[in-house]
């Protein structure tokens, strides 16, 4: 997949805060979404199967370091009826997402795999964190589809720090750009992403990550921006934050900067509109990113009394919405936009050499 902006341009929109320059960024993102990808908005079920982590990452409040979380996970019975209620909502995808809990095994992940391919005609995408070459093997040949696992930042330092080894977890390195290449060659689509204002996040380490999402040709792209949670070391600020000037702002504005550069790096890319960033603005949150490249949207299914112990930043879009209520607003929203909801599992297009973008694409 062809990026249609380099490095260096992507590091001078990161900058930009002038509105009306912005204007011809969201503009260029949402042409190229239309011409790319269309007007369908995918739409992918989420059903948090278990909130049980054994990492330390940072910045997350499911994380092994909080004691304050009471766990779950699902049955198999309850991750099935989230599937059968996607295909109900018209959905073309069931997102399985936990923390890393080995307590998920191999075997129980493959039959739930085959249960829900068996039973409905949606894809399934896995989000169960960083996981054996086998497990991956097993749940490809289960059907699993998909398989989405951010990097969060593609700086080795920024990471190291905010993804610490496991004490007395030994052999636990984090490797995810090399996962994520084990995923392809499986036959996965991959996914992954980044969070937006990391303490310690700067302006080119940001640049890079947008850049690596088109070297990696990412099936999907997830982006969010980074929120405090304080029962975490980030969010309690023991990390600092660089000198202004330097440090990406965890705000809206840059993850819409973020959303639409990276529609202009991954033209063919399903990019989400995401929950953390319809947390910054509820309102339109979820639209605007929609309108600035985005063109997925992964409502909520977990069942409503696992929702808020799935608490990985705080004040969660979803928590106050059931899945009805929101599915039943979502139609409205996105007919309002002058988009339509996308029909089949809706899995990444290739049609870069049937359409070619025109050359104007690339002036900025
Ligand atoms: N703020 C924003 N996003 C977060 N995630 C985890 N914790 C936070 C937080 N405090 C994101 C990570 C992870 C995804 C499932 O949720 O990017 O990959």
């Amino acid at each position: 997949m062809t990026a249609t902006i380099t490095e260096q341009e992507i590091l001078g929109w990161l900058r930009e805060d002038n509105l009306q320059r912005l204007e011809e960024l969201w503009a260029r993102a949402d042409r190229l979404r239309a011409e790319r990808v269309g007007p369908a908005v995918h739409l992918r079920g989420l059903a948090e199967v278990s909130n049980h982590c054994a990492r330390k990452c940072g910045y997350c409040g499911i994380s092994a370091c909080n004691p304050a979380v009471a766990r779950y996970r699902m049955s198999a019975d309850e991750v099935a009826a989230c599937a059968h209620e996607a295909v109900r909502y018209g959905y073309g995808t069931l997102v399985m997402q936990s923390g890393e809990d080995y307590g998920l095994t191999a075997d129980w992940v493959a039959e739930v795999v085959a249960r829900v391919k068996a039973e409905t005609p949606l894809a399934v995408t896995l989000s169960l964190g960083e996981r054996k070459p086998e497990e991956f093997a097993r749940w490809r040949a289960a059907g699993a589809d998909r398989y989405l696992m951010r990097f969060e930042t593609s700086d080795p330092e920024l990471y190291a720090i905010i993804h610490p080894r496991l004490d007395g977890t030994p052999g636990l390195p984090s490797d995810r750009l090399n996962l994520l290449k084990e995923l392809r060659a499986l036959g996965y689509e991959i996914g992954s992403g980044v969070m937006v204002g990391i303490p310690g996040q700067c302006y080119e380490s940001l640049a890079h990550d947008l850049a690596l999402f088109s070297t990696l040709d990412l099936d999907m792209i997830g982006i969010g921006p980074y929120i405090p949670h304080p029962e975490t070391p980030l969010g309690r600020g023991e990390l600092a934050l660089l000198p202004e000037g330097e440090q990406v702002p965890n705000t809206e504005l840059m993850c819409y900067k973020a959303v639409a550069l990276t529609r202009l790096a991954c033209p063919e890319a399903n990019i989400p509109s995401t929950t953390a960033l319809a947390a910054l603005y509820r309102e339109q949150g979820r639209e605007l990113g929609l309108m600035r490249g985005a063109n997925v949207v992964m409502p909520n299914l977990t069942p409503p009394r696992y929702r808020a112990l799935y608490e990985i930043y705080p004040h969660k879009a979803c928590f106050h919405e059931t899945a009805e209520a929101f599915n039943a607003t979502l139609q409205v929203r996105i007919a309002a936009l002058g988009r339509e909801i996308g029909t089949g599992q809706g899995g990444r297009r290739h049609v870069e050499a049937e359409e070619p973008i025109s050359t104007n694409m690339f002036d900025t």
